[in-house]
């Protein structure tokens, strides 16, 4: 569950550091930040995909730069971009989508102020974040999945993270970007167990972590927005040891 007006890492929003917008950040971000972009995602070509279904949404896509970094048999996750902006948003105002989010729906300005957030903090210091999921079928733009790394009890927690639009719900989508995520993660990252935390009446990402292969890990984990499930899955013993470690 991604809290957009708390941006987790460390707690601490940026404007509270430092009283900028996020966007009047951008040039302090790029010069603290380690290096350029890190991308170690696997791209497998969108074009040599999607070509034989080319339609308006298709095209977009294939004139999208960005790399794949997780491709499964109907959906495609690759890095969110400024000019995903309008779709984030019609998701984030939609009642229904944020219901189980505290800090409920987002304007068009908060949705921007997240965007750039993902972009330049977490892709730029984490190299991973919240991807953009298309349906591969049609090209459409239909969530955002990925990782969000927390500070929880001093240690840092990524969690597994889904939002899609509601008429692609009930298809088992989140379920098959979610597994991808797990193992993408515990391919590419030195750690040692993934997270999902929801309200506890959010029985839709009950089922996704359970189905993925989580348990319980907390029932009681309570912040500012009150209290929520947290379920983990351990990183499994054949890929211990297949990231570097830090
Ligand atoms: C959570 C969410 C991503 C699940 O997406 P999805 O593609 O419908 O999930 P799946 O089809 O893979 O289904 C997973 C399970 O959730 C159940 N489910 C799906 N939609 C549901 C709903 N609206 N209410 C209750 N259960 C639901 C499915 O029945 C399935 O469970 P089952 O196989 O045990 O019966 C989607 O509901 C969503 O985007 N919700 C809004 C954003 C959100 O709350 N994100 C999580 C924040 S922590």
């Amino acid at each position: 569950m991604y809290r957009s007006g708390e941006f987790r890492l460390g707690s601490v929003h940026p404007h509270q550091q430092v009283g900028h917008s996020v966007r009047n950040l951008r040039p302090l971000l790029k010069s603290i930040l380690p290096g350029p972009v890190r991308v170690f995602e696997g791209a497998t070509g969108l074009a040599v995909n999607m070509r034989p279904q080319l339609g308006a949404q298709v095209n977009a896509e294939l004139s999208n730069p960005q790399p794949i970094v997780i491709e499964t048999e109907r959906l495609i996750l690759r890095r969110l971009t400024m000019a995903d902006l309008d779709a984030l948003a019609a998701l984030y105002r939609d009642p229904e989508v944020r219901r189980y989010f505290p800090d409920g729906t987002q304007t068009y300005e908060q949705t921007r102020e997240e965007l750039e957030w993902i972009i330049d903090v977490y892709y730029g210091q984490y190299g991973y974040g919240l991807w953009a999921t298309i349906f591969k079928e049609t090209g459409a733009f239909v969530g955002r999945c990925g990782l969000l790394p927390w500070e929880i009890g001093g240690r840092t927690e990524v969690e597994v993270a889904f939002l899609l639009d509601k008429s692609y719900w009930g298809r088992g989508l989140a379920t098959e970007a979610a597994r991808a995520i797990v193992e993408y993660a515990f391919a590419t990252l030195p750690i040692e167990r993934l997270i999902c935390m929801f309200e506890p009446e959010n029985s839709a990402s009950r089922s996704v972590a359970a189905k993925v292969g989580m348990t319980m890990l907390w029932d009681d984990y309570v912040d500012k927005y009150g209290l929520s499930h947290v379920y983990a899955i351990q990183r499994p013993v054949s890929h211990a040891g297949s990231a570097e470690r830090p």
